[in-house]
């Protein structure tokens, strides 16, 4: 991931800022505009390319640690199983720059035991376009340590949209971080009716977001809809990256975990 950030730290454009329409209001920087974008009612959008920028390289590497640890607690024998398919489908809902697809294949890599090369074929459901080179690079940088034949799709479209475009029983785990607590006016038991429709018997179901009631309460109905069992815990500690300074002093990364996370099997 080294590589990675520093790759899209040196694309940092710091003239973006002087004449940018698309400022949060009252922010100061790209790097203020970036972060004051989900207080004060303020519109979240990833439209804006520096903004992407700054949010993986302050998110990317929490998120991945985040999203692994939580995957972690799934009992072995839950893992042994996926592991037994001849492809793996993985569905991630709002994957943005793919921080959950990262944490998904390490996690995958890590558990295989049978020197079988797996496949792994990966969707994505995201609102945002934009985010496909840079995902499709994180991908890339994951599965460079991976033993996998990867297949990437993309669906763009609204969360409830894109799962009622997937026809049939199709996936072994959804994955879902920090998209929860950016949705609003949605049903979130008729969309965990949705996902119910679209995974296998065994099939897995992580949701990862950050530490809030109402969030927490939104993801048990996705769980109740879903008619799924969930536990749920919370990551807390250091993520285990360590950034250069220079990374630091401009963006101010997020060092320390701080997520809910809820999972559970399709029975
Ligand atoms: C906070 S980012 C999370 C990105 C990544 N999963 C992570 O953990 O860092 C939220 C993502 O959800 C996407 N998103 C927001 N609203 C959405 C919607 N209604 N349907 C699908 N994707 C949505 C955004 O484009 C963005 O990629």
């Amino acid at each position: 991931m080294d590589k990675l950030l520093r790759l899209i730290f040196t694309k940092l454009d710091s003239k973006k800022w002087v004449n940018c329409g698309e400022r949060t209001p009252n922010s100061v920087s790209c790097v203020h505009c970036q972060q004051s974008q989900y207080y004060n009612g303020n519109k979240i959008s990833y439209s804006c390319v520096e903004k992407r920028k700054i949010y993986a390289l302050r998110y990317l590497p929490v998120h991945e640690a985040e999203n692994r640890s939580a995957l972690r607690k799934l009992p072995d024998d839950v893992v042994q199983e996926l592991l037994n398919y001849n492809n793996i489908r993985v569905l991630s809902l709002g994957g943005g720059p793919g921080s959950d697809l990262y944490a998904v294949l390490k996690y995958l890599s890590e558990s295989v035991r049978d020197g079988y090369r797996h496949k792994v074929s990966m969707t994505r459901i995201d609102i945002e376009p934009l985010w496909d080179k840079m995902a499709g690079v994180v991908v890339e940088d994951a599965a460079a340590g991976c033993d996998f034949e990867i297949v990437n799709k993309v669906i763009h479209a609204d969360v409830m949209a894109g799962l009622d475009s997937v026809k049939g029983k199709e996936y072994d785990l959804v994955i879902c971080s920090y998209l929860i607590s950016e949705l609003s006016g949605v049903n979130f038991k008729e969309l965990g009716g949705r996902l119910k429709k679209i995974m296998w018997k065994g099939g897995v179901l992580m949701i990862n977001d950050r530490p809030q009631d109402e969030v927490d309460n939104n993801i048990r109905e996705i769980f109740e809809g879903a008619e799924i069992e969930l536990e749920e815990a919370s990551n807390n500690g250091h993520a285990n990256y360590y950034f250069d300074q220079d990374i630091v002093d401009k963006v101010g990364p997020k060092f320390y975990m701080g997520s809910n996370f809820f999972l559970g099997v399709n029975k």
